[in-house]
C-alpha cells in the first residue's frame, strides 16, 4: 500500500495549509476577508480596496490604493501579438479556455514576471496580472461578440474601465450606469475569495513547484471552469432556462436532482463547507431584486430560481443533507441583466477570485510551504514478470 491505509477522497478531512486570508465557518455560513465580514465588505467597500485588502492584508489608506491603482494601470496595455493568439481560437472557443491559455500567453510576453523571488519582483507580476488580466476577459468577449479590442480608459475606476472594455461600442460613447457599476462591484468582491476551494488549491499546488504567478493562475482558471465548481453559475441558468422551457415545471428537476440513478444535480445548490446559508448567495438574491428592478428588467428565470429555492428548502432530501443555494445560485441572473452572455458567466467569476488566487499563492510562497505531493494506497497489481507480445 506504499505505507499508507486510509485516503480522503477530495481532502473533505483534510487541512492543506495554515492561512490568514479568508475566514469560513460553514456551520453558521460566516465568511470573512483578513477578518472583516463579507457582509461589510459587500455594503461599503469597492473591489480594489478589496483587493488591496486579500493580496496585503490591510485595508489601504487612500494613497495607498492610489498608488497601487497607477500601478496597475501602468501594466494594463497587453502586447499586441497576444491578439495573434486570439485570433487564432474559433469564436466558438469557451471564454474560460480562451483565458487560461492567454493568461499562460503573457508569461511569453513577461518572461520577468515567471520566477518572483523578491518581494519587488511579486509586486510587479501581481500589478501587471491586476492590469491585463481584465483585458483578457473583456477580450474574450468581444472575440465571440466579433468587436473591436479595447484598451479602455485610464480615467475610468478599475471596475468602471472593465465594463468599458466589455461593452463599449465601436461607434459610440460608453455610458457607465451606476446601477451595473455598483453590481459588479459587489459581484467581484463577493467571489474575491473562498479559502482552500478546488481552484485556490489548484493555484497553490502548482505555485509550489514554484511554477510563476500567471501559470499558477491558469491552472486556477481551469479548475473553476467545471460545473461542480465555478462553472456551475453558467450551467444554473442553463438548468433555469431548461425549466422555463418545460413550462416551469421545478417538480420535475427535484426529482431528477434526488434520482440516485440520475447523475443530474440541482446546480447552485450544496457547497462543501456551508451546511447552511451561503452568506454570499443571501447578498447576491437581495441584489437581483435590486439591478433586475433598477434596470426594469423583468426575468422569468428570477422566479423560477425563487420557486425551485422554497422547493429545496422544504425538501426533506435537501433539508437533510442541508442543500442551500450557493454563490453561483442567483448571480448569472444578474449578470444576465447586466447585459452579460452565459458563456461568460464563470469568465467574471474568475474576475473577482483573481485577488485571493494572487493573495494564496503570495501566500504559499512567503510560508515557504514544501512542494504539494500527496501519497495514496496502491491497489494495483503485485509484482509480475514481463511478458513477450508473442505470451501475451
Ligand atoms: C463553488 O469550495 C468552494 O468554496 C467553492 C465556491 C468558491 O467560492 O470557491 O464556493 C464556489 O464552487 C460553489 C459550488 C458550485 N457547484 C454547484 O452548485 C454544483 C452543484 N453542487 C454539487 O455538485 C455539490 O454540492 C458540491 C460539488 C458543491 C459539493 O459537493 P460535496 O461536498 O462533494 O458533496 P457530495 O457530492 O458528497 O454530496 C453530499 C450529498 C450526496 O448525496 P448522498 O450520496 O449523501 O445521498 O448531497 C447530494 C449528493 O448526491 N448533493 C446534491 C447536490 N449537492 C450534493 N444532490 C442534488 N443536487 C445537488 N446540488
Amino acid at each position: 500500500t506504499g505505507g499508507l491505509t486510509t485516503i480522503d477522497p477530495g481532502y473533505k478531512n483534510t487541512g492543506s495549509c495554515t492561512s490568514a486570508i479568508t475566514f469560513l465557518n460553514g456551520e453558521e455560513g460566516i465568511l470573512r476577508y483578513r477578518g472583516y465580514s463579507i457582509e461589510e465588505l459587500a455594503d461599503k467597500a469597492d473591489f480594489l480596496e478589496v483587493a488591496y485588502l486579500l493580496i496585503f492584508g490591510e485595508l489601504p489608506t487612500a494613497t495607498q490604493l492610489e498608488k497601487f491603482h497607477n500601478d496597475i494601470k501602468a501594466q494594463s496595455h497587453v502586447d499586441e501579438d497576444v491578439k495573434k493568439i486570439l485570433d487564432g481560437f474559433p469564436k466558438s472557443a469557451h471564454p474560460m479556455g480562451v483565458l487560461s491559455s492567454l493568461t499562460s500567453a503573457l508569461m511569453a510576453f513577461n518572461p520577468s514576471s515567471v520566477n518572483v523571488d523578491s518581494e519587488e519582483d511579486m509586486y510587479n507580476a501581481i500589478v501587471k496580472i491586476m492590469g491585463k488580466f481584465p483585458v483578457l476577459v473583456a477580450w474574450a468577449l468581444r472575440k465571440r461578440t466579433g468587436q473591436p479590442l479595447d484598451y479602455g480608459d485610464d480615467n475610468l475606476g478599475y471596475v468602471d474601465n472593465i465594463l468599458k472594455m466589455m461593452f463599449k461600442k465601436a461607434n459610440s460613447e460608453y455610458k457607465i450606469d451606476p446601477v451595473v457599476s455598483n453590481a459588479l462591484d459587489k459581484l467581484l468582491i463577493l467571489h474575491a475569495d473562498h479559502e482552500q476551494n478546488c481552484s485556490t488549491s489548484t493555484v497553490r499546488i502548482v505555485g509550489s513547484s514554484h511554477a510563476g504567478l500567471f501559470a499558477s493562475l491558469s491552472a486556477g482558471i481551469n479548475a473553476l471552469w467545471g460545473p461542480l465548481h465555478g462553472g456551475a453559475n453558467q450551467a444554473v441558468l442553463e438548468m433555469l432556462e431548461a425549466i422555463k422551457e418545460d413550462g416551469g415545471d421545478t417538480k420535475k428537476y427535484m426529482a431528477k436532482a434526488k434520482d440516485k440513478k440520475d447523475p443530474f444535480r440541482l446546480m447552485g445548490f450544496g457547497h462543501r463547507v456551508y451546511k447552511n446559508f451561503d452568506p454570499r448567495a443571501k447578498i447576491i438574491k437581495v441584489a437581483a431584486d435590486d439591478v433586475l428592478g433598477a434596470l426594469g428588467v423583468e426575468d422569468p428565470i428570477l422566479d423560477i430560481a425563487k420557486g425551485l429555492e422554497q422547493e429545496a428548502l422544504n425538501d426533506p432530501y435537501f433539508v437533510d443533507r442541508k442543500l442551500y443555494p450557493n454563490v453561483d445560485f442567483y448571480s448569472g441572473i444578474i449578470y444576465r441583466a447586466m447585459g452579460i452572455p452565459t458563456e461568460m458567466f464563470t469568465v467574471m467569476f474568475a474576475l473577482g477570485r483573481l485577488p485571493g488566487w494572487i493573495a494564496q499563492w503570495k501566500e504559499m510562497r512567503e510560508n515557504k510551504e514544501p512542494i504539494g505531493r500527496p501519497r495514496q494506497v496502491y491497489t494495483g497489481e503485485n509484482h509480475r514478470a514481463f511478458k513477450e507480445v508473442s505470451e501475451r
